[in-house]
């Protein structure tokens, strides 16, 4: 089996313990902030998370999946917001934005609760998708 099946089929068992996500949970709440800091602090920050196996509880790392754009597809090309494949059919979501694509990340592949919607981890994770991973992949 070569390297990409085996992370398919990875993928496949970790997600399907959850069949569907309380939208409720990816959706910022009324009256919060996102925090905010000097731009190249929060990507040099969501770049350390995003490699970090203990962010969440399924042992993985963003980067586990998502290695060389691997796990995206093609709705990552478009600009934010956006209809994503499995945050629709999971969450019944028409649309999601950067920020909520972390959170869901969090939620499902990850197996642990969405970050702090007011930290400074939500906000670097954001800031890499934004201006690192999806990026990357567009130049693909
Ligand atoms: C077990 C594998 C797995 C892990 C771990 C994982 N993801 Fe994902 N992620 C996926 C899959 C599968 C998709 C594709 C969903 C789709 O397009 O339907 C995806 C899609 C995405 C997208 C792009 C969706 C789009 O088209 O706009 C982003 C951004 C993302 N993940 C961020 C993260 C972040 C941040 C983390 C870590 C907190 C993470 N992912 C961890 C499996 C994973």
């Amino acid at each position: 089996m070569n390297k990409n099946l085996l992370l398919g089929a990875a993928v496949a068992v970790v997600l399907s313990g959850c069949s569907s996500i309380d939208p409720g949970k990816v959706t910022r709440p009324a009256g919060t902030v996102a925090f905010s800091a000097d731009r190249t602090e929060l990507v040099a920050e969501g770049e350390k998370l995003w490699n970090n196996p203990n962010l969440g509880k399924s042992g993985l790392a963003c980067n586990t999946c998502h290695m060389g754009g691997a796990q995206f597809k093609k709705t990552f090309k478009v600009a934010y917001p956006h209809k994503v494949a499995m945050s629709s059919s999971m969450a019944g979501l028409d649309k999601i934005d950067a920020e909520q694509m972390v959170q869901f990340c969090m939620l499902a592949p990850m197996k642990t609760e969405p970050l702090p919607w007011e930290s400074k981890d939500l906000a670097a994770l954001t800031a890499y998708v934004e201006d690192v991973a999806q990026p990357e992949f567009q130049a693909k």
